[in-house]
Formats: structure tokens, C-alpha cells, sequence
């Protein structure tokens, strides 16, 4: 069977879409006590390390490394200073990538980087994969092209061992006008789930900056992006329609009750099936649950890019 190790792992989004490209997942990593509890909860038969990256000394040998590593230096939501430790992690993904030496290696990350004054990240990142001995695509995808219901754009970085003369190629979307399938909705997600599910979402009220802008999509649209901080969170579409008011400032069309996407919900909207386990354990707060959620990356959006690496490179 095809193997797998996967750093900056989370609750398990990217993995589920590995798992669901047919690969093993043997070693997974995160520092974050509640994400492992998920994870463990849903795929009970991987080796998950709690704990920083850092302090991983060996790597199993496997065909494909993944990693994600955090983005809070260059995310929209995050502060944007790009000199932070924190955008040094992709040095301890390519250690790993050295050490394990993978056919293959796919990486997310936060569109931002793209943007010019976050660019020097990315060439660092080009350079250092390309200098371990690695052909590096990259290219930002839209999750709801591949049948996630949720606009949610993000950079793939995809390296192919240079022993390989296979070439890597993106997806094309499947999802969407004059596509195979239209984009799947608020709706058809949610079907089945309570309108009202007391406990699971966040019911703090819609601060000044929250009604900053237009927080909310119809039953008929893609959801805004799911984020990982509860008071940030989109609006369900059971809740009044938001009128402008003026530059920044928005109102509710109507006194009717309003609430913020459930942790279960925007769960569902990243991709994950319904029946997701949230354990009940000490690490999983509220807060918690939308963290691993909306850290997630895509399962369908990963399983997808991982498909398609060229299968030869497998055999
Ligand atoms: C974008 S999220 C990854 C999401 C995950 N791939 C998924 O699909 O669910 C980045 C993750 O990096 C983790 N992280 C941050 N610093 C870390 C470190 N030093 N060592 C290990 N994990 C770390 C965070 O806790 C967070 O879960």
C-alpha cells in the first residue's frame, strides 16, 4: 500500500483526503492537544505525535510527505508581519523532506502568498524544496471548484522527485459554470442538520466589526470561507438578510434571530462528512472545535490534488 507521513496535521483535514487517495498515513504531527483528539477519534489507526515539529528526531520512510504548515504570518485574518518565526516552519517541513526523501510532496497554504510583499516567502520555500531535489508546481485553488461548499482559495505547492520524468498538472475544476457539476450549495451540505443546534455554536453578539461587511450567503450560494475564530465565523442563511448602510457598516434586515455557522456545520461546509467525531475531552472547548474546523484544510480539495499525481510515480 502507497504510505504517507503528514506534519501540521490538525483535527485531520488533508489527511482524510490522502486516506481517501489510498494511501496509509503513518506518522501524523501537531502541537495542538484538541486536533489530535479528533483526529484520533476518526482515524484511530495512525501514529499521531503530540508536540512541536521540531522536537520530531526520526521520520518512517514513506512514499508521500504532506504538511500545511500555519500561515498566521501572510492570512488575511492573521498578522501580517513576514518576518515571524512562525513562517520559518517550512524549514522543519523540508527536513523532514530530506530526511524521508518521498516520491512526492504536497504542501498548503494561505493564498496570501502569493501577494508582493509576502513573494520572498514563497521563493524561499521554491528554492529550498527545488534544492532538496524536487520539481515544484504551485498554483492557488478554489475549493468549491472541486465540490466543497465554500469559496476558500488557497496555495498547493506539489513536488515530484527529479529521479521521476513524470510532470505534475492541477486538477481542473469539476465544480461550477459549464463544468461537469455545478458547485454545491449551502443547502444540499446542510440537508438533515438542525436548524437550531443549541451548544454547537457560538452565540456571542455581532460586534461592530463583525457587521463590518456582508457575513452572509443564501441557501442557493457557496458559503463564504470558513474561518478558524468563532467570532469571525460566516452567518447560517436561517438568519435575516444584511443590507449596507454605509462604508463598513451593515444592519440586519430584520429583528429575526440570527446565528454564526455551528463547529458541526462549518465542519460540513470544509468538506468533512457529517458523522465527523468531535470527542468530548478536556482539550475540546467551543472554541476548540471551530479552531480544528476551520484550520482544516478541504478533504475533497486535498483528495484531489493528491489523485493527481501521475499513478506511475506510485508503481
Ligand atoms: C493550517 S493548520 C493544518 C490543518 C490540517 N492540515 C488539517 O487539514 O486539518 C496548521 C497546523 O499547524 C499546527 N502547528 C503550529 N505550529 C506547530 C509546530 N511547531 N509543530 C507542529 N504543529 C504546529 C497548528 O496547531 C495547526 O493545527
Amino acid at each position: 500500500m502507497k504510505t504517507a507521513v503528514s506534519l501540521f496535521s490538525g483535527c485531520g483535514g488533508s489527511d482524510a483526503g490522502v486516506l481517501a487517495a489510498g494511501f496509509n498515513v503513518l506518522l501524523a504531527n501537531d502541537i495542538l492537544p484538541f486536533a489530535k483528539d479528533v483526529y484520533e477519534a476518526n482515524h484511530p489507526s495512525t501514529d499521531y505525535i503530540l508536540g512541536s515539529v521540531e522536537k520530531i528526531v526520526n521520520f518512517p520512510k514513506a512514499n508521500l510527505l504532506v504538511g500545511c504548515y500555519p500561515c498566521q504570518g501572510f492570512s488575511q485574518g492573521g498578522v501580517r508581519d513576514p518576518s515571524r518565526k512562525i513562517n520559518t516552519l517550512y524549514l522543519e517541513f523540508a527536513r523532514a523532506l530530506k530526511a524521508i526523501n518521498p516520491r512526492a510532496f504536497i504542501v498548503e497554504n494561505v493564498s496570501g502568498m502569493v501577494r508582493a510583499n509576502f513573494s520572498h516567502l514563497l521563493t524561499d520555500q521554491l528554492k529550498v524544496f527545488t534544492e532538496a531535489g524536487y520539481k515544484v508546481k504551485y498554483q492557488v485553488l478554489n475549493a468549491a471548484d472541486y465540490g466543497v461548499a465554500q469559496e476558500r482559495k488557497r496555495i498547493f505547492l506539489v513536488g515530484i522527485r527529479n529521479d521521476f520524468s513524470e510532470e505534475y498538472q492541477f486538477p481542473y475544476p469539476t465544480h461550477g459554470e459549464n463544468k461537469l457539476l455545478p458547485r454545491v450549495t449551502i443547502k444540499e451540505a446542510l440537508k438533515h442538520m438542525r436548524h437550531w443546534p443549541d451548544g454547537e455554536f457560538y452565540e456571542r453578539e455581532f460586534h461592530w466589526y463583525y457587521l463590518s461587511r456582508n457575513r452572509r450567503r443564501d441557501w442557493h450560494e457557496v458559503s463564504k470561507t470558513i474561518v478558524a475564530n468563532p467570532r469571525h465565523m460566516p452567518l447560517h442563511p436561517i438568519s435575516p438578510k444584511l443590507y449596507k448602510v454605509e462604508h463598513n457598516v451593515w444592519k440586519f434586515e430584520s429583528d429575526g434571530p440570527a446565528r454564526r455557522f455551528s463547529y458541526r456545520e462549518a465542519a460540513v461546509l470544509q468538506g468533512f462528512p457529517k458523522d465527523l467525531k468531535f470527542p468530548d475531552t478536556a482539550a475540546g472547548s467551543l472554541d476548540m472545535r471551530y479552531k480544528v474546523a476551520g484550520n482544516a484544510v478541504p478533504p475533497p480539495l486535498f483528495e484531489a490534488v493528491t489523485k493527481a499525481i501521475p499513478q506511475s510515480i506510485w508503481e
